[in-house]
């Protein structure tokens, strides 16, 4: 994780640094540090605490003078959080300062090497061997000393390099670890993402793997790992500039909450022509479809859960079988991969380290893969074969709201399509269903609208709960997995989400006297088996929250407090249901004073296994 910045132009650096800094601070936020070369030297400020703490210790960037330099936020891997293990990291002459994302796997076999001819380390950090690294190979020539380190470094990296006799050179490079480049009137940056440009300027190079960028003020060169030239288009990015700020909100998270309609509409409506499903970035073929003898759907937290809900979505309409595997697993369990499968990798950022491992793992066995990615031009939308983007605009809370809520669009929209080709669902069916789509984004923002003040006032009851669980049967079980990741990453709650039906077999052990059971009942044919489990857990003491579909009056009976949700098709419901889930962790959270977009331990883009 961990995020860049890096800058040269006309501008003071280090305002400009840490302004991009604080859009990125969702990467990772238990350090941070600036290294601005001010015409003689490279300077450095690094703390351990959040961006706040450097923004203090150089006076909102004024104490540094210099209009080159590169900034770091860092979640930390190798080493504790510390001043000393905060980026950028420097070699002994000070005349070489590095910020680095990834890993660096070899990094104990380089440092045992350079400990040998007499280097010293100061930190605990991989990072510090590239620098100590550069240092042995630098003659005079940054290219060729980079190129040079990159043939030793295994793992992942994006770095920025400043070197202090070339105060008009700010040089990167990237290998698994995402890094952009953007280009504004008035500068040059580079950027670990998106929004920490975005209020610069929206053109944007995206680097690719084993990929060297010399940035100067007038130009912006790129090589390849043999320093051959290479030519890259620009992109503009179509992100509103808005949509990286707060915009009056308390938290990201809950003006993302806020933000679902549009973009659970932005990613339907665009797929939806002449009252059918058009997927036309599927490139798959009616006679593909028909084919298809398993999907696997591969993705990390949250998008596993939606690659969860998508299994009974798809099997039940379009009839195939699907198989949801952790990527993290996935990548190393030599999965059955066979023709007429699809992989499906579902993934907010694109650039988690083990989605995007799954991704090659399913490449290189031959099998197509579809990405289900919300930002543009990521590595897994860049490697997958086929790319359907969810367009939930950036997401910057650490806890996903918004994003997760438009795959799950994105898997109703690929099941019902899925269907009809294979003709597993009638034609009345599919248009019953197509309009319950549509209505999704209106019946979320009706729970917003109706709902917050009163899952204020439940939150209320639940910030002091120490154990909780979340039940449900078929998509409500896996409306319970995201609904106990919710609270427990952000009010550090103890949470647990098991199907209702599996309680009996062990879980029950654990309910106590005060124990919160989130029940979700949104299946009516299963109302009454959950309504049986929600019993068992009441009269050994649990305090059971119902979350259920209006005009369900048994489950209020037989809970301390319910939460209605507004009917749609059964197989749409986690859509709706979730947004209770989301609107309670976020207010028992506020309640308990936590930072809500940035919980400890936490980071958004997970580029590390
Ligand atoms: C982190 C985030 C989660 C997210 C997961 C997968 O753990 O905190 O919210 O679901 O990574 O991230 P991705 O970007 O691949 O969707």
């Amino acid at each position: 994780m961990c995020g860049i910045v890096g800058y040269i132009g006309k501008e003071q650096a280090a305002p400009l640094l840490l302004e991009g800094l604080s859009k990125l601070e969702y990467r990772g936020y238990d350090s941070a540090g600036l290294a601005i070369h001010n015409g003689t030297d490279v300077e450095i400020s690094k703390c351990k605490g959040r961006l706040k703490v450097l923004s203090d210790l150089t006076e909102g960037g004024a104490a540094m003078q210099g209009s080159l330099g590169i900034g770091h936020t860092r979640w930390a891997t190798h080493g504790a959080p510390s001043d000393t293990n905060s980026h950028p990291h420097i070699n002994a002459n000070s005349s070489i300062a590095v910020v680095h994302n990834g890993i660096i796997e070899n990094y104990l076999k380089i440092k045992n090497r350079l400990l040998e001819k007499g280097y010293e380390f100061q930190s605990q950090t991989d990072t510090e061997v590239v620098v100590q690294l550069l240092d042995s190979y630098y003659k005079g020539d940054a290219l060729a000393a980079i190129a040079k380190v990159m043939t030793k470094l295994d793992g992942s990296y994006a770095l920025g390099i400043v070197f202090k006799d070339r105060p008009e050179e700010l040089f990167a490079v990237r290998k698994d670890s995402p890094l952009i480049v953007g280009v504004s009137e008035t500068g040059k940056f580079i950027a670990s993402d998106v929004p920490a440009i975005l209020k610069q300027t929206r053109d944007v190079y995206y680097l690719e793997n084993g990929e060297i960028v010399r940035l100067t003020r007038n130009e912006v060169n790129f090589y390849n790992s043999d320093l051959e030239p290479i030519e890259k288009e620009m992109k503009t990015v179509q992100w509103d500039i808005s949509a990286a700020e707060k915009g009056g909100y308390k938290h990201f998270m809950l003006k993302e909450i806020h933000e679902q309609p549009k973009a659970v509409r932005d990613t339907i409506n665009p797929r939806i022509r002449n009252n059918d499903i058009v997927i036309d970035e599927l490139n798959m073929s009616e006679e593909d479809i028909k084919n298809l003898k398993k999907i696997f759907i591969v993705a990390c937290g949250s998008a596993y859960h939606v690659g969860m809900t998508g299994k009974y979505v798809i099997e039940d309409l379009a009839r195939i079988p699907v198989e949801v595997d952790m990527a993290s697993e996935f990548r190393y369990r030599n999965p059955i991969l066979e023709e007429g499968t699809l992989t499906i990798i579902i993934s907010q950022s694109g650039e988690t380290a083990d989605s995007l491992a799954a991704l090659r793992e399913a490449k290189e066995k031959g099998v197509k893969v579809l990405g289900i990615i919300n930002v543009v031009g990521s590595s897994i939308a860049r490697e997958a074969d086929n790319v359907m983007y969810t367009w939930a605009g950036p997401e910057i809370a650490v806890a996903t709201t918004k994003a997760y809520s438009t795959q799950l669009a994105a898997m109703y929209l690929l099941a019902m399509h899925f269907a009809k080709v294979r003709g597993t669902i009638s034609g009345e069916q599919f248009d019953h269903m197509l309009q319950d789509l549509r209505r999704i984004p209106d019946q979320i923002q009706s729970i917003l609208d109706n709902g917050v003040s009163k899952l204020q006032y439940i939150a209320s009851h639940y910030v002091a709960v120490k154990d909780s669980f979340f039940i449900g049967r078929g998509v409500d079980y896996t409306t319970a997995l995201e609904g106990s990741l919710k609270l427990k990453e952000i009010s550090y709650i103890h949470s647990e989400a098991f199907p209702a039906g599996e309680l009996k077999h062990g879980p029950i052990a654990l309910i106590e006297e005060g124990t919160l059971v989130a029940a979700l009942l949104t299946q009516e044919d299963l109302y009454k088996k959950t309504i049986s489990n929600m019993v068992e857990v009441q009269s050994r003491g649990a305090r059971v929250l119902a979350i259920t579909n209006e005009g369900n009056e048994e489950a209020a009976k037989v809970s301390e407090m319910a939460i209605y949700i507004p009917n749609t098709d059964k197989h749409f419901t986690t859509s709706l249901s979730v947004i209770p889930l989301q609107l309670l962790s976020y207010y028992v959270a506020v309640g308990k004073g936590f930072d809500v977009d940035k919980p400890r331990n936490l980071a958004k883009s997970v580029t590390v296994e």
